[in-house]
């Protein structure tokens, strides 16, 4: 069994939830206290020891390449100016791992989008982590689903415990629950309405995938929306193969939402070292009745 090394990264989407925010800037950039999104996600796999990313990308999504590029002008000016501590911010980012690029032409989907990394990926196991699913976790979120394969050798889908009303917003999984966070999954359903969801366990934005999942997207036709979705694709790879579910440990954020993002803002401010204490002390002025 090989280890994984790689990891995606679909950015392609509309961020459509996010308007008018998402207009003219991806979605991924959106600063979290004062990272964008993407690189909390891209230091959650580097974290995790995976050795390079392939970010899927398309139209008005320069920024994010720009982000992990070197910014000549900005690194000189600071350079000069002595600004060394935020050289060495500016200089980590771009540093951080290596990243390849590749296009979606036209939005078709999650499942369409992965499909695109199949030539940079090629014939290994590969991470697939969601720019907007911020997991705060003692352990990166990838890095307890790569010790699961590690253990099993089965993909992995990292699911959560949802609330009955919300499985309509998510792939919604069905199967048996075994120790240590472990299901077995036995089937997959894209948002279910709550008296026709298998279970309430959904299924977030971090999967381990093996090679021929391309094959299956490929093979994987395009919904009534016109997009082809992983969870079809999965159903198919679930008759072929055994796919484990993973309970991680960790609290998820839906930051390509409005109130996931807000809460997230929220959190991770009232945890940094720099601002915390401050941003307490003014959250406690406020009047929350
Ligand atoms: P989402 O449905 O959360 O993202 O897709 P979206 O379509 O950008 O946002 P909304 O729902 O309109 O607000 C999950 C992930 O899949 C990527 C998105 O960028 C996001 O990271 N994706 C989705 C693609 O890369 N291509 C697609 O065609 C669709």
């Amino acid at each position: 069994m090989r280890s994984v090394r790689v990891a995606v990264f679909p950015a392609a989407g509309l961020g459509t939830r996010f308007l008018p925010a998402t207009k003219a800037q991806p979605k991924e950039m959106l600063p979290l206290v004062d990272r964008p999104l993407v690189q909390y996600v891209v230091e959650e796999a580097k974290a995790a020891g995976i050795e390079r990313i392939v970010i899927v990308t398309g139209r008005g999504k320069n920024a994010i390449e720009d982000h992990f590029d070197t910014s000549f002008e900005l690194e000189k000016m600071l350079e000069e100016r002595g600004k060394d501590d935020l050289l060495a911010i500016v200089r980590e980012v771009s540093d951080l791992i290596p990243v390849s690029y590749v296009r979606q032409k036209t939005a078709l989907g999650l499942g369409h989008a992965i499909l695109q990394a199949k030539d940079l990926v090629g014939q290994e196991p590969f991470a697939v982590l969601l720019g907007d699913d911020i997991v705060d976790s003692k352990v990166p979120c990838i890095g307890q689903m790569m010790q699961v394969y590690e253990e099993r050798g089965n993909p992995v889908i990292a699911i959560q415990e949802v609330s009955p009303s919300q499985t309509q917003q998510y792939g919604i999984v069905a199967g048996e629950r075994e120790t240590d966070g472990i299901v077995r999954i036995t089937g997959m359903v894209e948002k279910p309405a709550p008296e026709k969801a298998p279970s309430n366990l959904a299924i977030i934005g971090r999967y381990i995938l093996p090679p021929e999942i391309f094959d299956v997207l490929e093979e994987t036709r395009s919904d009534s929306g016109g997009e082809i979705q992983l969870t079809s694709g999965l159903a198919t790879l679930l008759e072929r193969q055994p796919i484990d579910g993973y309970l991680f440990e960790g609290k998820r954020y839906d930051a390509g939402d409005k109130l996931g993002f807000l809460m997230a803002t929220v959190e991770f401010a009232l945890k940094r070292k720099d601002l915390g204490r401050d941003f307490r002390q003014y959250l406690r002025t406020l009047d929350l009745s």
